[in-house]
């Protein structure tokens, strides 16, 4: 325990002088003498999305330090957020690269725990449940830094998924943890987990609701010859679905036999996996499917608030689609999200080209959507809380 709290003196300590506290002769915010620096790690796609919002929040309170870890580094799955949604350039870039879970986390791992060393941050600021969010977390609390984690307790209860993973760890160890539904602070409960939970609301609402209302655009339509509200958009790149020949076979052999247009950004581990069962030319060659390059948001969204359905094995897509006021199809067997469900605008499918068809044909909500991702505002809520928590620190453990 003495051990603890030395480590927690070298990170925690806000009153005292120390490397890790600047004192600012103009502060953003006069209330806070002390300026905070906290450091962000991000390394997938739907990380950058997430984070664009919270940073903007985050900078007028404190000083980010952005690491990129390079698990994502296409510029259709990287560099195009960071142009479309404002972000500065990250001020690390750890260029680890594909690879296996543990090659992955472990080099994540190692560049992580150098830059924390040499940033000296208050606080490390994490989101979902990739394996850069896992590295980051087992970096910092190794370190004894606080962890915030943003998309804190959705949970599949399935080891089969390695988000799943991931997920548990950061929130096993987060000091703060910021929750997008109800749904997500039971589940936390139910692990004991009931100090520094916030419900926060969804971040991905914040950016949605801001970039549709300055980057409606449909010009992405009129390249690919659909019309809004009669075509279907599509994701798949869930390691469950396009690592089983069965499974994406099942999923792609629903999209040829679907009876309108098709519209389907293809993520690269997808774009292999249909190589490799050999059905890629068949589905490119499709003549009412639109095989895509992964989309910037703005096209993306676009896609999105124009379609007739949205399926999707994506987490992030399906709260899109609740937010677009589009139906969606879940391929997966159970969903992240079942407030999308209970409310009536999500049906999960699985990989079954029966159900996915008949979905297709037949699936239609009843009902207005109830307001279960919060308000827009959660990346407020989110830097409030890093700054007051960081004013009076708990212990990490307690
Ligand atoms: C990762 C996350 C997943 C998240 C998804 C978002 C993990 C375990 N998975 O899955 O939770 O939903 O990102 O999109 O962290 N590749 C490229 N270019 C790139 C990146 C990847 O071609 O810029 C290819 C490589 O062949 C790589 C494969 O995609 O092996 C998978 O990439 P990886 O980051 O390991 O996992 P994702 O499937 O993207
Ligand atoms: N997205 C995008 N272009 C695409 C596909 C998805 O901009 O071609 C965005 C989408 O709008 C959402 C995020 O990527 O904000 C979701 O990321 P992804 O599906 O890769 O991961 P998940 O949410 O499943 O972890």
């Amino acid at each position: 325990m003495q051990h603890h709290v030395s480590m927690l003196e070298r990170w925690l300590a806000p009153v005292q002088p120390s490397p890790i506290l600047r004192r600012l002769g103009s502060s953003p915010s006069p209330e806070h003498e002390i300026m905070y620096k906290v450091v962000t790690v991000i390394g997938a796609r739907p990380q950058f999305v997430k984070a664009a919002v919270v940073s903007r929040a985050l900078r007028s309170r404190c000083e980010e330090i952005v690491v990129h870890t390079g698990q994502h580094y296409d510029h259709g799955l990287s560099g195009v957020f960071f142009e479309q949604l404002g972000m500065s350039e990250p001020n690390h870039n750890l260029a680890v690269g594909s690879g296996s879970h543990a090659q992955q986390t472990a080099d994540a791992l190692v560049r992580i725990e150098q830059v924390l060393e040499s940033e000296r941050p208050d606080m490390l600021l994490i989101y979902g449940d990739t394996n850069s969010t896992l590295a980051a977390a087992l970096a910092a609390v190794k370190l004894c830094l606080p962890i915030a984690h943003v998309e804190a307790g959705p949970r599949l209860y399935s080891w089969q998924e390695p988000e799943e993973v991931n997920r548990i760890v950061a929130d096993r160890f987060a000091a703060l943890l910021f929750c997008a539904t109800r749904t997500d602070v039971a589940n936390l409960e139910r692990e004991g987990i009931r100090d520094g939970v916030f419900l926060s609301g969804d971040v991905m609402l914040d950016l949605f609701m801001t970039m549709r209302e300055s980057n409606r655009d449909t010009s992405i339509l009129d390249r690919l010859d659909v019309t809004p509200g009669e075509y279907l958009l599509a994701t798949v790149h869930r390691a469950r679905n396009t690592d089983s020949d069965e499974r994406i076979k099942s999923i792609f052999d629903a999209f040829l036999q679907a009876e309108e247009p098709v519209v389907l950004p293809l993520h690269p581990r997808t774009a292999k996996n249909l190589e490799r069962v050999g059905w890629y030319d068949r589905v490119a060659s499709a003549p009412h499917i639109h095989l895509l390059e992964p989309q910037g948001y703005v096209e993306f969204m676009n896609l999105q608030l124009d379609a007739r359905m949205i399926i999707t094995d994506s987490g992030g897509v399906c709260r899109e689609a609740y937010f677009a006021g589009r139906p969606c199809l879940t391929l997966f067997p159970f969903t992240a999200w079942p407030e999308t469900v209970e409310d009536g605008w999500n049906i999960c499918v699985d990989a079954d080209t029966e159900k996915i068809l008949s979905a297709i044909r037949d699936f239609a909500p009843s009902h207005q959507q109830k307001n279960v991702f919060g308000d827009g505002h959660a990346s407020e809520t989110i830097a409030d809380a890093i700054v007051s928590y960081l004013d009076d620190p708990r212990p990490l453990y307690a």
